[in-house]
């Protein structure tokens, strides 16, 4: 695909990536050091230098039980007619007409594996192999977040109260697997390394699985999760990543879902401004910044210029988390006059003729279907 490639500085580009290292090694000793003396640590059991959670991939159990009960998973829409239940998708309403005719299990299987072969051409045609990296380098983020988005919402499931709210973190739970699963599939077949989490994002998922009750809604359906749908929003028009919108589709549910509980148990007037909460809040999202300057490049192979991308994802993540009730030590507008400032700092210092600019402006999310999720979900009519 042709890209107009943006320039980025150099210097820059290796001075995050130097910061980076030393700041990953001393994180990630420190947790290892406390873990090895069972002071704490890390709390993920996930291995983002393998992609796998600890323990191996155990493909056959994921086959023997999580991809068989999806297969299995019965739509009270067609088993009970008679209930108010409106679940079966268009294509499944249409698969049930269809279900006797066309092709047995040995062409369904034989047609999976050409789509495969056929998936990983599309991606040889359509990208470069920089491209092909940049797009690895950038979904990889939100792989990795998968694993961290299953494990929370777990937790989550066990704080909420109500049937309904259990019943609503038990699907979460169930399309973070799907996420994870999938997504991997999806990098997998672009056959370029994975990296590993960058500290910066390994700082802001084990901050949140450790946050204490709803706080991580905060961390993890207002911040990582506003994050996974910016960059679905963003990508989803590429060729051979369509299926983005589907994951779109499921973040989105996902950043509403503390907006619809705390609507039926609101936080205290305590919960939403206690100091030490707003500050937990913001030294959350910090290390989303150092994250931005490390992507830059990733980004910039794709055209996107990161601080459009960060300005609009920091516009919509700050007006969800005010909204919700989980504020921050600034007022919302001085925060995100505050952000604007620092990611207008870092482009002076880096970028020739670099003008002040209104990053929180811009709009990165393509596609009119995308943008209208959106809008109900962060009342973008409100910026
Ligand atoms: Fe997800
Ligand atoms: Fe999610």
């Amino acid at each position: 695909m042709k890209f107009n490639k943006l320039t980025v500085n150099a210097n820059a580009t290796q001075w995050n990536a130097i910061a980076e290292k030393y700041v990953n090694a001393a994180v990630r000793g420190v947790d290892r050091a406390f873990g090895a003396v069972g002071l704490g640590g890390r709390k993920a059991d996930y291995d983002d230098e393998h992609y796998e959670f600890i323990g191996g991939a155990n493909d056959e159990l994921r086959k023997k039980h999580y991809d068989k009960s999806l297969r299995l998973l019965w739509k009270a829409e067609k088993h009970a007619a008679w209930s108010t239940f409106d679940d079966c998708s268009k294509e499944e309403e249409l698969l049930l007409k269809m279900a006797d005719q066309t092709m047995n299990a040995n062409e369904r299987q034989e047609l999976s594996r050409m789509q495969s072969a056929e998936y990983k051409a599309l991606l040889n045609r359509e990208y470069t192999p920089a491209q092909k990296q940049a797009l690895v380098n950038i979904l990889a983020l939100i792989g990795h977040g998968e694993a961290y988005a299953w494990l929370v919402s777990n937790e989550v499931l066990r704080d909420v109260k109500s049937t309904g709210a259990k019943a609503a973190l038990t699907m979460q739970v169930l399309e973070e697997a799907k996420h994870f699963v999938v997504l991997r599939e999806l990098i997998q077949a672009f056959e370029m390394p994975i990296p590993r989490l960058p500290v910066w994002e390994y700082m802001i998922l084990e901050g949140t699985l450790k946050s204490t009750g709803l706080e991580k809604f905060f961390g993890m359906n207002v911040l990582v999760e506003g994050v996974a749908l910016s960059i679905f929003g963003a990508l989803s028009k590429f060729p051979g990543l369509e299926i983005l919108e589907m994951f779109h589709l499921d973040e989105s549910r996902h950043c509403a879902l503390p907006t619809n509980y705390l609507k039926t148990a609101p936080l205290t007037w305590w919960e939403r401004n206690n100091p030490v909460s707003m500050t937990k809040r913001f030294l959350l999202i910090l290390p989303a910044i150092p994250l931005a300057f490390k992507m830059e490049p990733d980004f910039a192979e794709l055209g996107i210029d990161v601080f459009d991308f960060g300005g609009s994802l920091v516009r919509k993540v700050i007006n969800l988390a005010y909204r919700v009730g989980f504020h921050l030590p600034l007022p919302q507008d001085n925060m995100k006059d505050f952000i604007n400032f620092l990611f207008n700092v870092y482009c002076s210092a880096t970028r020739e003729d670099h003008k002040f600019q209104s990053f929180l402006e811009r709009e990165a999310t393509l596609g009119e279907k995308e943008l209208a999720v959106e809008r109900e979900v962060f009342q973008l009519a409100s910026a």
